[in-house]
């Protein structure tokens, strides 16, 4: 929808023109998957698709949602900004930034009308719910001239996820739809927060997003998955105290003691989070120096790794994957984003996109019963407030 319609839509709703419009988008990462919250590398692009937040001041003492999906308007009086609704309404996302700026102070004294768009596939994996936390927060901000950087905002999206959506998320996509910029993919240190905007000039190729329509729900597994990853710090605290993260292991010094780790579940995720974090290094250096064969190559090695010592693909994402490889002109593939179902991302040569499409669709068909979706990505800017 444009923003014409959506302010006409605005008005039918609530029967009064909308004061703002804000826009945050969904992203793609390229290299460097279940590393943020181990501390380490990641290295996503914003999209060109996100979600659209409408809102005018209404007078009363309450917020009202509305998505544009939804026929309910889910209405919450401004002293219930801290409680979260029950499991699973799709409001707890902006109600959860709400939230975390009371936690931090910041007075909430008159009601809004907020009016939701998005066209991120949902459940795909490319970030849906950060798109709607994070062009929340960037609407309060600048509603409430709080004055914090993308980077709080960031921050901002990720409690409420945690908070509010009960996944114990990492930054990594709340900080690529506040960061963003077009056609640029960002290399993201996650304990340090310090980044650098990496030009994505791929001269012939595109980056396609293959679409398993296989629900992704980031939820018990993703929390697993961070839980296995502390137990196996804590049990390489016993030769390495100061431990914080994963991620501060070179691969030769993990090999060293990574026989400390007595739990064959947790040895496999360290495994798999000491060499994706190396892996984005030197992915970032190959695109840097134009060498693309090489950062395919790291691309289809990241799934395999997820695949094998993750154990966050399945039989969706891998079918997509292992298709994709054997596909002339395709210089990598590997899924994106949390895993169990969404995504996968290659990148292919402009002539071999038609064949692409065929060929995976055709055998994802045949194995799945799915039909897979593809859509070009085209690389946007961050969180802004519309025109
Ligand atoms: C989800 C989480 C991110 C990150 C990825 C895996 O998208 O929200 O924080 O952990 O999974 O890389």
């Amino acid at each position: 929808m444009t923003v014409n319609e959506l302010k006409a839509s605005f008005k039918e709703v609530y029967g009064n023109e909308a004061e703002a419009v804000y826009f945050s988008p969904g992203r793609v990462n390229l290299i460097g998957e279940h590393t943020d919250y181990n501390g380490g590398y990641v290295f996503p692009c914003a999209l060109s698709f996100g979600t659209c937040l409408l809102l005018r001041k209404n007078g009363k003492q309450e917020i009202n949602f509305r998505s544009i999906n939804e026929t309910e308007i889910i209405t919450v009086p401004l002293t219930d900004l801290g409680t979260p609704l029950a499991k699973g309404t799709w409001a707890n996302y902006p109600l959860g930034v709400f939230a975390q700026f009371l936690k931090r102070g910041v007075k909430i004294t008159e009601g809004y009308d907020i009016l939701i768009w998005g066209n991120v596939p949902l459940g795909a994996g490319l970030s849906s719910s950060a798109a709607l936390e994070v062009v929340t927060a960037y609407a309060l901000n600048d509603q409430l001239g709080t004055g914090y950087d993308r980077t709080e905002l960031a921050k901002i999206g990720q409690k409420a996820e945690h908070e509010f959506a009960f996944v114990n998320c990492g930054i990594m996509d709340q900080f690529a739809s506040a960061h963003g910029k077009k056609d640029h993919a960002i290399f993201l240190n996650c304990d340090t927060l310090e980044f650098d905007l990496v030009p994505v000039k791929l001269e012939g190729v595109k980056v396609v997003i293959s679409n398993t329509h296989s629900p992704h729900k980031l939820g018990d597994e993703y929390n697993d998955r961070v839980r296995e990853c502390q137990l196996a710090v804590e049990q390489l605290r016993s030769v390495r105290p100061e431990l914080k993260n994963l991620a501060e292991l070179t691969q030769a010094e993990f090999d060293e003691i990574q026989s400390v780790i007595t739990d064959p579940v947790a040895l496999k995720r360290a495994r798999h989070v000491v060499g994706e974090v190396q892996r984005t290094v030197d992915a970032v250096k190959e695109l840097q120096a134009g060498n693309l064969e090489e950062f395919g190559k790291l691309m289809n090695a990241s799934h395999i790794s997820l695949r094998d010592d993750y154990e966050v693909t399945g039989k969706y994402l891998d079918t997509l994957a292992e298709k994709a490889w054997k596909i002339e002109g395709v210089i990598g593939s590997r899924m994106t984003g949390g895993g169990f179902g969404g995504c996968t991302v290659s990148l292919v040569k402009e002539e071999a996109i038609d064949t692409f499409k065929e060929k995976v669709g055709s055998a994802y068909k045949e194995k799945t019963g799915l039909e897979a979706d593809f859509y070009i990505a085209e690389i946007g800017d961050g969180a802004k407030k519309c025109d």
